[in-house]
């Protein structure tokens, strides 16, 4: 299989900026979202989810719920039909939480005990909340802190080795002129979507049929099809629009009970989750605790990389947070240890959720660098750029592109960079404390295999069918545009039918490797469709269609390191009397592939910038031990950055194609949020003198470890 490179004849699609195609459906209301979805005769269900974090059930008294108004059933774990966890997901084993209503073990606070199914929602509710669940309720252990002494290192998986090695760690540290050895953490952070998660099932002709919102259909009807031992072909699965999903919108539970509702009940049930039940259902971000320890000589040079990250998984099934990855794409060492270990407690399960791993690694890895270029005197940027790697550090893989310098390069020069004064704590403004601060990022760029049909219609216009995920991220449109460039035809002629599992496999919104995967399948039925009409003739009523499988072209990637690459500015301001951390600007420049259209692109990174700075100051779940539950599982009482937290963020880009990709995309879903947080936290010890190793940066914990500042009247 060849590649062409993308320097076709334009046609504008690229390059310029345009609004969704869905826009107008969605701002008008007219676009449908999986819990609007109007079905004759449906059935709702209402999860009931456990009040102990650990014990079995010992009863569950349906009696009384099943005399009031419109219940129809209440599924548990005595009732509820068998199903199969005993498969290979599409990202990995399947979670227990999947397999509800199974046994009577109880492994953490919100695990899914019963299915409450009613005629209406709020007759669902009512009986959901009277239902009475007993419990022998044991001993738990909910509470994660670094060095557990039940900490153990994973097995090695797909997505790298849990702990990576090359030279001698301690020698270097002790033949290095420059030390810095610091410990961060970062705390449980949730991403539930503003959509919450809903599902609708019901058998149609045979077929299981799924409305559902979700990041990947195909995802979602496999594994559906392997949970309920059936026929591939006899799931189907859509999802036409998704409120976000950040990670969370795989397969959960919602969908595996409205399933097994409609299958008992034999009509169609809706489960929608509510934002409390979100909050121990969907996965979430694992707290981390990490070390680094970097040693340079006397120029700047790294002689060691030491980045160790622990996290958390629940007792039931193992995700890792791997937080230490990230470092093993950026410097490289002489000595260079990079490790994730994790331990289960009695929690719910995390998972991916935005730039895994990277996000909180990225936070650790950036601050201690800032805290080297403090120790050696040399700026950042330039202590950065000393740095950069011409190989892999762990893999020695050349990397297909690596624009990180010229990201420094022009972000430097629009945020004002040179004129910095490296001294921390000498900028005031009456109570407020000023400092700037940055932060390298970089995120695994990938691409999975997809499948996807091109037609030309007899009436000039064309259809693109492809089974891909619009998420919010503007996908439908980049693949509209994708189309119209190859086919050089206006993108007003373009059709793109998407979210349906009998389109065909194809990869899901996740990775940052959705719109990069569709593309690419895209561009090739597009390609062999134009050799096709070139060929002249009419064109049948049925249309001319052109069919494309990405699963060989895409194998030769893993040839080189592949990565986006950004350089994040933040300015602070610290209000010295409340402790309050405002960032008033943020730059982002990013070395991301090929940007198909600028204004959801950069809405792509100003979203991820906006969590960077939500996670450097706001967000924060707190478990209380006691109960092993959360204290305020909903969003008045997890705060994360609103319209006032936010100030100017602005997004760009440097020039970087991948040179591999028919398309040139590299991917920009997760990028944005990497290193965000440390350019705020870098920020604030520029302003304040003082380092900040833990989030959020709360007013406590600012007012409570003070200031070093110089004496007034040192300009800056
Ligand atoms: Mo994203 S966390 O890979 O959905």
């Amino acid at each position: 299989m060849t590649t062409t490179t993308g320097a076709t004849t334009r046609t504008g699609a690229f390059g310029a900026a345009r609004t969704r195609v869905e826009g107008r459906e969605k701002v008008t209301g007219a676009a449908r979202y999986a819990g609007d979805i109007p079905l004759p005769d449906l059935a709702h269900g209402w999860m009931v989810l456990s009040t102990v974090a650990l014990g079995r059930i010992s009863s569950v008294e349906t009696e009384a719920v099943l005399a009031m108004p419109g219940v129809l059933a209440v599924l548990h774990h005595e009732n509820a039909p068998r199903v199969n966890l005993d498969y290979m997901g599409t990202i990995g084993r399947p979670d227990p939480i999947l397999g509800v209503f199974q046994n009577d073990r109880v492994p953490f606070m919100g695990w899914p005990v019963a299915l409450v199914v009613a005629e209406r929602p709020e007759q669902a509710r009512e009986a959901a909340e009277a239902l009475v669940v007993r419990y022998d309720q044991e001993q738990h252990d909910s509470a994660f802190f670094g060095g557990h002494p039940d900490m153990y290192t994973p097995a090695d998986s797909p997505f790298g080795p849990a702990e990576a090695t090359k030279g001698d760690v301690e020698a270097e540290l002790s033949a290095s002129t420059f030390v810095v050895d610091a410990e961060y953490t970062t705390p449980e952070e949730h991403h539930n979507p503003m959509e919450p998660h809903a599902a609708t099932a019901h058998w149609d002709g045979g077929r299981l049929e799924v409305l559902d919102s979700n990041q990947g259909s195909t995802m979602v009807a496999a594994e559906l099809a392997q949970i309920f031992s059936l026929d591939p072909a006899s799931v189907r699965v859509r999802s036409e629009h998704v409120g976000g999903g950040f990670g969370s919108k795989t397969v959960r539970p919602h969908q595996v009970a409205a399933a097994m509702a409609a299958t008992m009940l034999q009509r169609p049930v809706r489960v929608v989750m509510t934002r409390r039940q979100m909050f121990s259902t969907i996965g979430y971000r694992s707290p981390t605790a990490q070390r680094v320890r970097l040693g340079a000589d006397a120029s700047g040079r790294l002689r060691v990389l030491d980045h160790r990250s622990e996290c958390v998984t629940s007792t039931v099934h193992e995700f890792i947070e791997r937080g230490a990855t990230m470092a093993r794409v950026m410097y490289d060492a002489e000595a260079h240890h990079t490790s994730d270990r994790v331990v289960r407690l009695d929690v719910p399960t995390p998972t991916f959720m935005r730039a895994p791993g990277d996000a909180p690694g990225s936070f650790a890895l950036e601050c201690a660098f800032d805290e080297l270029a403090e120790k050696t005197g040399i700026d950042p940027i330039a202590l950065r750029v000393r740095n950069e790697p011409d190989r892999g550090p762990v893999s020695g893989l050349p990397f297909s592109s690596r624009n990180l310098v010229a990201c420094y390069e022009e972000g430097s020069r629009r945020f004002g960079w040179a004129d910095r004064d490296p001294r921390p704590g000498v900028r005031r403004e009456g109570r407020w404390l000023l400092g700037t601060g940055m932060a390298a990022a970089s995120f695994h760029s990938g691409a999975a295999p997809s499948t996807s049909a091109v037609t030309a219609e007899a009436d000039g216009t064309f259809t693109v069918r492809i089974n891909a995920a619009d998420i919010g991220t503007g996908a439908r449109t980049a693949i509209t545009l994708v189309a119209a460039d190859g086919l050089k035809v206006d993108p007003e002629r373009v059709r793109v039918v998407i979210a349906d599992s009998d389109l065909g496999p194809a990869w899901l919104a996740g990775g940052s490797m959705g719109t990069r995967s569709w593309a690419w399948a895209v561009a090739i039925a597009v390609d062999e469709l134009r050799g096709r009409l070139a060929l002249g003739g009419d064109i049948p009523p049925e249309g001319i269609t052109a069919r494309s499988d990405t699963t060989e072209a895409i194998g030769a990637l893993a040839s080189k390191e592949r990565h986006s690459f950004g350089a994040q500015f933040a300015e602070v301001a610290v209000d010295i009397t409340s402790g309050e951390v405002r960032v008033r600007r943020m730059l982002g420049i990013f070395a991301a592939g090929r940007i198909v259209n600028p204004l959801t692109a950069r809405s792509q990174l100003i979203g991820g910038m906006t969590w960077g700075i939500s996670m450097a100051l706001h967000e924060e779940a707190i478990r209380d031990r006691a109960s092993g539950g959360l204290v305020s599982p909903d969003l008045a009482g997890y705060h994360f950055a609103a319209n006032a937290d936010v100030p100017l963020i602005e997004a760009d880009w440097v020039d970087d194609p991948d040179p591999d990709d028919p398309v040139g995309i590299k991917g920009i879903g997760e990028i944005g949020i990497v290193g965000a947080a440390a350019a705020v936290a870098n920020a604030v010890w520029h302003a304040t003198g003082v380092r900040h190793r833990n989030l959020p940066i709360r007013p406590d914990r600012v007012l409570s470890a003070g200031t070093k500042v110089a004496e007034p009247g040192h300009a800056g």
